[in-house]
C-alpha cells in the first residue's frame, strides 16, 4: 500500500510531540495534524482542540480532516475505542482496538494471560474483597505489591514495605473506593527485584519487530527516591539488556506474548510496551502498556534510522514480517523537566524562557505546555517538557541534555539530575 499523505497523531504529550516530529521527517513528508496537541506540537503541525477522551469528536476531525492514517498516543482514546471506531469508518489506525487495549487497561486480565501461557511473571492473587485479600496477604513475604485492575494514571500500585501499608492500599481500593471503579478489582503481587527496562515492540498480528531498548526512571526524587512518576527520564540503549539478554526476552516474552495475544483472538495492531524487571533469576514482566512509553519515546524515536512512518504504516497493512529495523549508533538521552510539586500539587501559567541556541544534538520536546493570552509559552502540566540530546557516548548525551536544562529558564522548574546514572556509574 502507498505511504498516507496524511495522519493524526492524538494526544499531547512529550510522546505526541517526538511522534509529530518523526512523522514530518518522514522522506514521504505528509501532512501532520494533532489533537489536542500543546504549544510546541503547534509550532510543527496543525493542533486542533478535541479531547483524547472525545471518541466521536476524533473520528469527525479525521474525516473532516481527509487523514488518511491516524496515530494514536495515549491508552485513554483506546481502551473507549477509538480504535474500533476509526476501523468502522474505514481509516486506518495505528494503535489497538479495545480489545487488544485491555492489555493495558485492566491488570487481571493480563496477569491472567500471563499465567495461562507461563510467561515469566510475579505470583499473584485476585480479590474484589477485603477479607480475602487480607487473609492473602499474611501468606506473603513483605515488601508486597497492591495493584488497582484499572487505570488510574500510574498512580494505582503501591508497593508495600509493611503490613500496615499493605493493609491500608487494600482497604483504600476495594473498600475506599480510592481508585473509583478501577480499584473494585485489585491484584496482590509478589515483589520482584532488580533493574526495570522498558522493552516496545511493534506489533501486527503475529508479526513484530523490537525497537531499541531503554530504561525509565520512575520516582520523582535523585537516586530513585519520593513518589512514582509517569516518568522523569530515560535513555537508550540501556546497555544492561545485553544482545544475549534482549534474545532471551525475545524468546521467553516477547513471542510468547505475541502469539498468546493472538490466541486469544485478539488482532492487535500497534505498540505492546512491555515493563520488564531483570531478576537474579531472569526477565519477568511487570506489566504491558497498549501504546508507546513516555518518555521512553523521547528516546528511542531519535535513534531509528528506518522511517517511522514506513514501519507504523506496514504493521497497520499487515505487512510487517521481514522488516528489518536500522538504528543510529548513537546514545540518546532525555531528561523530563516538570513543574515543582508534580506528582500531586503543582502551579500552572508559569513563563517558560528558552535560550536563543541548544546545545548541538539537542531537541527540546514539549508535553505540557500551552500559550497565554500574552503570547508566552507557560506551562500546563505536571511533566513540561523533555530534553532529549544525541551524542556519541552516553556521557556526551547527558551532558548536552542537562546543558540544555539548566539553560531553559522557569520558575517552577524541577528535574533530576541523575538521569542515566546507572549505565554512568557502571563503565
Ligand atoms: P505500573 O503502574 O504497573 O507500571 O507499576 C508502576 C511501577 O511499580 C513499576 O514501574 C515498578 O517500578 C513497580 N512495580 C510494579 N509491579 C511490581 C512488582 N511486582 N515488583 C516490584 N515493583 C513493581
Ligand atoms: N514511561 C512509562 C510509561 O509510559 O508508562
Amino acid at each position: 500500500m502507498p505511504l498516507p499523505r496524511s495522519i493524526l497523531v492524538v494526544g499531547s504529550g512529550g510522546r505526541e510531540h517526538t511522534l509529530v516530529r518523526t512523522l514530518l521527517a518522514s522522506p514521504a513528508r505528509p501532512r501532520v495534524v494533532c489533537a489536542p496537541g500543546n504549544a510546541g506540537i503547534a509550532q510543527d503541525a496543525p493542533c486542533f482542540p478535541v479531547a483524547v477522551e472525545d471518541v466521536a469528536g476524533l473520528v469527525a476531525l479525521a474525516q473532516r480532516e481527509r487523514v488518511e492514517f491516524v496515530v494514536v498516543g495515549p491508552e485513554i482514546p483506546l481502551s473507549l475505542g477509538l480504535a474500533d471506531r476509526l476501523i468502522a469508518a474505514g481509516i486506518p489506525v495505528y494503535g489497538p482496538r479495545a480489545d487488544g487495549a485491555r492489555l493495558e487497561a485492566s491488570k487481571t486480565f493480563t496477569k491472567r494471560l500471563l499465567l495461562k501461557y507461563k510467561i515469566p511473571t510475579a505470583a499473584a492473587g485476585f480479590f474484589t474483597e477485603v477479607a480475602p485479600a487480607l487473609d492473602y496477604l499474611h501468606t506473603r513475604p513483605l515488601p508486597i505489591v497492591i495493584k488497582a485492575d484499572g487505570l488510574a494514571a500510574g498512580k494505582g500500585v503501591i508497593v508495600a514495605q509493611t503490613r500496615a501499608e499493605a493493609e491500608a492500599a487494600v482497604r483504600d481500593m476495594l473498600a475506599g473506593n480510592k481508585f473509583g471503579a478501577a480499584g473494585s478489582q485489585i491484584l496482590i503481587e509478589d515483589c520482584l527485584f532488580g533493574e526495570e527496562t522498558s522493552i516496545l515492540v511493534v506489533v501486527s498480528g503475529r508479526d513484530y519487530v523490537i525497537l531499541p531498548t531503554s530504561q525509565d526512571h520512575k520516582r520523582i526524587g535523585d537516586g530513585d527516591t519520593g513518589p512514582n512518576t509517569g516518568g522523569m527520564g530515560t535513555y537508550s540503549p540501556a546497555e544492561v539488556v545485553t544482545p544475549a539478554l534482549l534474545d532471551r526476552i525475545d524468546r521467553e516474552i516477547v513471542r510468547p506474548s505475541v502469539a498468546a495475544i493472538a490466541a486469544e483472538g485478539i488482532a492487535f495492531c500497534g505498540t505492546l510496551f512491555i515493563g520488564i524487571m531483570l531478576t537474579a533469576a531472569g526477565p519477568s514482566v511487570i506489566e504491558y502498556n497498549t501504546r508507546f512509553g513516555d518518555p521512553e519515546t523521547q528516546v528511542v524515536l531519535p535513534r531509528l534510522a528506518t522511517d517511522l512512518l514506513a514501519l507504523l504504516w506496514a504493521a497497520t497493512c499487515g505487512e510487517l514480517a521481514g522488516m528489518k529495523l536500522a538504528v543510529k549508533p548513537v546514545h540518546a538521552l532525555c531528561v523530563v523537566i516538570a513543574a515543582r510539586g508534580y506528582p500531586d500539587v503543582y502551579p500552572k501559567g508559569d513563563a517558560i524562557t528558552f535560550p536563543p541556541e541548544l546545545p548541538p544534538g539537542v531537541t527540546v520536546y514539549h508535553a505540557g505546555t500551552a500559550r497565554n493570552a500574552a503570547d508566552r509559552i507557560v506551562t500546563n502540566g505536571g511533566r513540561v517538557l523533555g530534553v532529549t540530546a544525541l551524542a556519541a557516548t552516553l556521557p556526551g548525551a547527558a551532558a548536552a541534555a542537562y546543558a540544555a536544562c539548566d539553560a531553559i529558564q522557569c520558575s517552577s522548574k524541577y528535574f533530576r539530575r541523575d538521569i542515566g546514572a546507572r549505565q554512568l556509574n557502571r563503565r
